[in-house]
C-alpha cells in the first residue's frame, strides 16, 4: 500500500464523513479507496463509448466562481455540432445545472465531457448515454 496526503476543502470532508457513516464504513481511507474505484469505473464507461450516441450531460457549477458560465459556453459553442439543447436551472443563489443533450459520435461526446468537466467552477459533470438507434 501507499500513503498519500491529499488537501481538501474541509466542508467537502464533513459531508464526506457523513456518507461513509451512513454506509457502514470504518476507515476513511477504505471509503476514499472505493471513491477512486467508482471514479475509474466512469472513465472506463466513457473511454468506451463509441459509434453514434445520443445523451444528457449534466453539470453543476458556481456561476461566482472563475468565470466557469462563460468558459461553459464557450465549450458548449465550440461543440455546437454534437449539441441538440441546453436546459439552464437555477439551483440556489450561486449554484447551477446546466443539462446539455447531445447526439454525435462517441469521442466527440467523451472530449465536450471531459473540456466541460475540467472547467475549474464545475463540481459534478455526469453522462447519461444511450446509443443513438431506437431500442426493439
Ligand atoms: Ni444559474
Amino acid at each position: 500500500m501507499e500513503r498519500i496526503s491529499v488537501s481538501l476543502p474541509r466542508p467537502l470532508l464533513e459531508k464526506f464523513d457523513r456518507v461513509l457513516k451512513e454506509k457502514g464504513y470504518l476507515s476513511r481511507s477504505e471509503g476514499i479507496r472505493d471513491s477512486i474505484r467508482s471514479y475509474m469505473a466512469e472513465h472506463s464507461l466513457l473511454s468506451r463509448l463509441e459509434g453514434e450516441i445520443s445523451g444528457i450531460v449534466s453539470l453543476i457549477y458556481n456561476h461566482e466562481e472563475h468565470s466557469t458560465s462563460e468558459e461553459l459556453t464557450d465549450i458548449q459553442h465550440e461543440f455546437s455540432s454534437i449539441i441538440q439543447s441546453s436546459i439552464h436551472i437555477h439551483l440556489d443563489e450561486r449554484h447551477c445545472l446546466e443539462a446539455v443533450v447531445v447526439r454525435g459520435e462517441g469521442s466527440k461526446v467523451r472530449e465536450f465531457v471531459n473540456r466541460a468537466g475540467r472547467s475549474r467552477g464545475v463540481r459534478g459533470v455526469k453522462l447519461a448515454a444511450n446509443v443513438s438507434e431506437v431500442p426493439e
